[in-house]
């Protein structure tokens, strides 16, 4: 690992940062070996680290919250909820892995929004998984530090989440999106060069509670429909072995609404790789409709958008000036990304801001977003 990984060393201290990341298009499709598109973005966590000369304590403080936290290194099990388990979860996956780690103290801050869909915890998981590495000299891949930081969230969280994220936030490039295959785990770096348009997210400040329940009901769906489909064929392993016409068939076979949650991810991953396409020949308009459809596809086909999301979406689609707007994330919440002529978003902001003040009583918060560098060490 260039960026991370030296040889392998101890030291008493260390300051490392992990970015959390926008995505252009490609949802709910990681876990189904599909493609995303994904960028690392300059909201980030902080974490420091520091021996604390303990076999066993961990002493945990989150600067945000003003929370503290302790466990042993010998001893520790999730919680009910909480930043803990990411923590926890990050340490017992580098155990797992063979990591020889003694007390740490550690604290960590950053600015990624929590539950804004820009994957503040994957932040958290890979700042921490990279400066244990670094503070022991475990001398772990990137890849090894990526999956450790997904299965934490898998096994002390509670979400089966997919790898865009984690892998977002380690291999991020400035000023690149990256076109992963989330079953080869191939990527390609593409220059998320806009012209005259820029990114804009909107936060819509609302997080409902469906998030974990639902994101893991919907990766259920998905293998039911790969049983189901497997029985006409026997080939397939995941979604994106199936064509839209193979899925077409099998429709018959299947519940409405597995067939919907399908229909989604093999429709999404064709977008994805048509986008890769549009931005790298600079097709602004065909980039942003793309985004609308992905946009639709996850609010009617796989559901998981919200009322909230569907405003904003619903706001930008008679601006001409809007190429493109959608949901980002795993949905129920968080934030809308659109691409929009940079000379018209002061205004569109301050139009939409009233009009969803007005529809839910509480104001979106613009975020303002560049593509950065993926996790570093800072000290
Ligand atoms: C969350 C998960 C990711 C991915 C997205 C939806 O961010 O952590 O793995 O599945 O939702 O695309």
């Amino acid at each position: 690992m260039e960026k991370i990984q030296k040889e392998p060393d101890n030291h008493q201290k260390r300051l490392v940062q992990a970015p959390g990341r926008i995505n252009l298009i490609g949802e709910h499709t990681d876990y189904n070996d599909g493609f995303v598109l994904p960028a690392a973005v300059d909201k980030k966590m902080t974490v420091q680290l520091e021996r604390n000369g303990h076999p066993f304590l961990c002493r945990i403080t989150a600067g945000d919250l003003k929370e503290e936290f302790e466990f042993s290194l010998q001893g520790f099990s999730p919680l009910d909820s909480g930043w803990q388990n990411y923590v926890m979860g990050v340490v017992q996956e580098l155990q797992q892995l063979g990591a020889g780690l003694q007390g740490f103290d550690c604290r960590f801050e950053g600015d990624v929004p929590i539950g804004s869909g820009m994957s503040s915890s994957a932040a958290l998981e890979c700042s921490l998984a990279c400066g244990l590495n670094e503070l022991f000299g475990l001398g772990f891949s990137e890849w090894q530090l990526i999956k450790a930081a997904q299965m934490a969230e898998h096994h002390f969280v509670g979400t089966k989440c997919g790898i865009m994220d984690q892998f977002a936030s380690i291999m991020g490039k400035k000023g690149q999106a990256m076109l992963l295959d989330c079953r080869s785990l191939e990527y390609e770096y593409f220059p998320l060069e806009l012209g005259g348009y820029q990114l804009l997210l909107l936060n819509t400040n609302v997080s409902h509670s469906l998030a974990t329940s639902e994101y893991n009901t919907r990766r259920e769906e998905c293998g039911q429909g790969v049983a189901i489909l497997k029985k006409e064929y026997p080939g397939i392993t995941s979604l994106r072995d199936i064509s839209l016409e193979q899925l077409l068939a099998g429709k018959g076979k299947m519940p409405e609404h597995i067939y919907r949650r399908c229909r989604h991810v093999v429709s999404e991953n064709q977008r994805v790789l048509e986008a890769a396409r549009a931005l790298s020949e600079g097709k602004h308009k065909a980039l942003g409709q793309l985004i609308y459809q992905s946009h639709f596809s996850l609010q009617h086909d796989y559901e998981v958008s919200c009322p909230e999301l569907d405003f904003l979406v619903q706001q930008a689609l008679d601006k001409d000036y809007i190429l493109g707007s959608r949901m980002m994330g795993g949905g129920f919440g968080g934030c809308t990304i659109s691409i929009l002529e940079k000379r018209q978003a002061a205004q569109f902001v301050e139009e939409v801001s009233w009009k969803y003040r007005e529809r839910f009583g509480i104001a979106p918060t613009p975020i303002a977003v560049s593509i950065e560098d993926g996790a570093k060490v800072i000290e």
